[in-house]
């Protein structure tokens, strides 16, 4: 099955606001994702389940990198090197990145063997709590503790050239 990604961003004329629509878009998309599993581990997978499961799974694996790629290439270049406070939350972002991207890679194998065979795997649901959860803490933190942060350090000329290079990323 192919399925066409479409990026939560559309419009990259200011990095911060990619950054938002990005964080927005996430913590629905995994609302989503448990809602499913939890609908999966109670009923098992039909048409309509692996579907949408299929959608969710094509996502994650475009908007989790280009999501990370944005932050790690555009976002923290922009800002590291000024101030210790927030070299200290760069340096822990980063590192919830990876957890994040080690969670998914678990729970990828497991939704994999769910779209090949329709088997539901055990932990099934664990897994998807515990990738869910460090996304949704990582984002939470980056709302309220580093972006407000930025957007006050970050002149509007920054922010267009963080815009620039993420849309260079995706090959605008
Ligand atoms: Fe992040
Ligand atoms: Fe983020």
């Amino acid at each position: 099955m192919q399925i066409r990604f479409i990026d939560p961003a559309t419009n990259f004329s200011d990095g911060i606001k990619v950054i938002r629509a990005y964080h927005d878009h996430l913590l629905e998309q995994g609302q989503r994702l448990l809602e499913l599993i939890s609908a999966i581990e109670a009923q098992g997978v039909d048409a309509d389940r692996a579907s949408h499961l299929a959608g969710l799974y094509a996502y994650y694996q475009r908007a989790n990198v280009l999501h990370h790629q944005d932050e790690e290439r555009a976002l923290f270049p922009a800002i590291i090197g000024q101030d210790l406070l927030i070299d200290g939350m760069i340096e822990r972002l980063t590192l919830d990145h990876e957890e994040i991207e080690e969670s998914w890679r678990v729970l990828e194998i497991d939704l994999k063997a769910i779209l090949e065979c329709h088997d539901v795997p055990d932990q099934l649901g664990v897994k998807a709590a515990r990738f869910e959860k460090l996304q949704r803490e990582h984002l939470i933190r980056e709302n309220e503790d580093f972006l407000p942060l930025l957007e006050k350090r970050l002149t509007p000329a920054q922010r267009i050239e963080m815009g620039r290079v993420m849309a260079s990323i995706r090959n605008h």
